[in-house]
């Protein structure tokens, strides 16, 4: 009976990449719904509590390894310098946890969507059989470029043959590896030691242990995948945008089975991290990224996109771009807003068309309704900041505050010069330049007083040619 104990998965993430063609980015540093290639990888396998989860890196291995211990703390890496192909990969790994015993799954770094429970099955169904090796493969109408899964009379699996390797009979074949497999540790130790490089790319294949152990009369099994597109490997920019939309359907549908509307399915794209609670409505072409949230009965879009944004019960989000915001209950937002990094709106609030918010408070019953800016401010409940309104937050150095109490109003076209303080109640005058602190229940005016000049009009066009008045030609 094998050792059921998850030991170690190990994580292949050293190769190139080359057919992103990117000058900047490593392969597995790819984004999509939220997390990288081998941040869906690392976040679907940590699942399975293994004892070790060690990533082998080796292409840009400085950026790769950072990141493997940014989104996964307890990773580690391995270094696999050259990059003498997939089987050395794993023999760089086990030379690094020689101890290991039990069962070893290895899987690519480039393959993100591969889910926990196929992970687990194939765990699960690697111990039942006691099998030196699983490997987890799939049916597929264009095998080409995988490696194929041969298989003797009676059904049971004699090796992999990859595609560059394989001749007509074997590229008929349409059950691919998927390039995960799992293992018994000293069983694969056993086999990495007599991989040799006797094949079409001149490398150690970490497919040849499965002919390996076959040939020893060890156990060796496929299993094959329920979902042909979990096993889907990333080696392009193409397979990268189809990939992400097979993600997208399944966080979308995973959402509606929860009680969310998603309208538009096709325009709407959430990331894995992103959390909406029953009775929300997504509107199309919609955008939630991060750690973004959003409450019971809350509607968001159409046309909106939040990042790391909470938006609060029964709020309605229109047309807005928001990133680090807090959207009180029942707030009104939209359309053409742009809420900023620190905003916090209070309850029954309403920010409407071309209003911008940043590191502010605005109380609840609070509105900015009409084209305006608000900068640093704090602004209390039921005060109504008029069309037009800016605060003017920047001296050209230093940013500075702006305390605006209750039940407020401030004139259209006010210009708040902080720092500055307008006590509860107070009102501005439509127009003014405000730099003086208003006191409550005040009235600040700051501006020229307007004067009519009586007869101007007619004296000034005494003094022209009256041919040329108003562009008329006179006979
Ligand atoms: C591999 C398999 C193939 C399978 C396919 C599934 C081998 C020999 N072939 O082919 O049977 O159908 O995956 O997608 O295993 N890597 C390293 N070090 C290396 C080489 C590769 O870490 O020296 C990593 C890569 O970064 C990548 C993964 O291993 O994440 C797979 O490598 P890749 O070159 O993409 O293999 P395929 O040709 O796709
Ligand atoms: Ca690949």
């Amino acid at each position: 009976m094998t050792d059921a104990r998850l030991a170690a998965v190990v994580v292949l993430a050293a190769g190139e990449g080359t057919r992103m063609r990117s000058r900047t980015r490593p392969k597995v540093l790819h984004e999509l719904c939220g997390r990288t290639l081998l941040g869906h990888v690392l976040a679907a396998n940590r699942a399975l509590g293994p004892e070790h989860l060690v990533v082998v890196v080796g292409h840009a291995r400085e950026q790769v390894a950072a990141h493997v211990h940014e989104v996964d703390e307890q990773a580690t890496t391995v270094v696999q310098e050259p990059q003498n192909g997939t089987g050395h990969a794993v023999q760089v790994a086990l030379a690094d946890h020689g101890d290991l015993d039990g069962t070893v799954l290895v899987v690519l770094g480039d393959a993100p969507l591969l889910t926990t429970a196929t992970l687990r099955a194939l765990v699960d169904a690697h111990a039942q059989a006691g099998a030196a090796t699983t490997v987890l493969t799939a049916v597929l109408d264009d095998p080409a470029g995988y490696g194929r899964v041969l298989r003797d009379e009676s059904g049971v699996v004699t090796r992999i043959v990859e595609h560059k390797d394989a001749d007509e009979a074997a590229r008929a074949v349409r059950e691919i590896n998927s390039g995960v497999f799992a293992f018994d540790a000293a069983r694969l130790r056993e086999a990495l030691g007599s991989l040799t490089t006797d094949n079409a790319q001149g490398e150690l294949y970490l497919t040849d242990v499965v002919g390996l152990h076959r040939e020893a009369g060890l156990v060796v099994q496929a299993h094959v995948a329920p979902d042909v597109t979990e096993t889907m490997g990333i080696n392009d920019r193409v397979q990268l945008s189809d990939a992400r939309e097979l993600l997208r359907d399944r966080i979308v549908e995973q959402h509606q089975r929860n009680g969310v509307t998603v309208v538009d399915p096709r325009s709407t794209w959430i990331d894995v991290q992103v959390a909406l609670e029953q009775d929300v409505t997504i509107h199309p072409d919609t955008q939630l990224h991060g750690e973004t949230t959003v409450r019971s009965g809350a509607e968001v879009g159409p046309g909106t996109m939040l990042r790391d944004t909470e938006v609060r019960e029964g709020a309605k989000v229109v047309k807005a771009h928001c990133v680090e915001a807090l959207i009180g209950a029942d707030a009104d937002i939209g359309p053409y807003t742009y809420l900023r990094p620190g905003t916090h709106l209070g309850r029954g609030t309403k920010v409407g068309g071309f209003v911008e918010i940043k590191a502010s408070e605005v109380g609840d019953g609070s509105k900015v309704p009409h084209l305006s800016y608000v900068g640093d401010a704090i602004i209390g409940k039921r005060s109504n900041i008029g069309a037009a309104t800016v605060f003017v937050n920047y001296d050209g150095e230093r940013k500075h505050k702006t305390v605006v109490g209750d039940d407020v109003r401030i004139g259209s076209d006010s210009m708040l010069v902080a720092p500055l303080t307008i006590g509860d109640r107070a009102y501005t005058a439509a127009g003014s330049v405000i730099t003086e602190d208003v006191p409550e229940d005040a009235l600040g005016v700051g501006r020229a007083r307007q004067r009519n000049i009586a007869g101007w009009v007619v004296r000034k066009r005494g003094r022209k040619d009256s041919s040329n008045d108003h562009g008329k030609q006179q006979s």
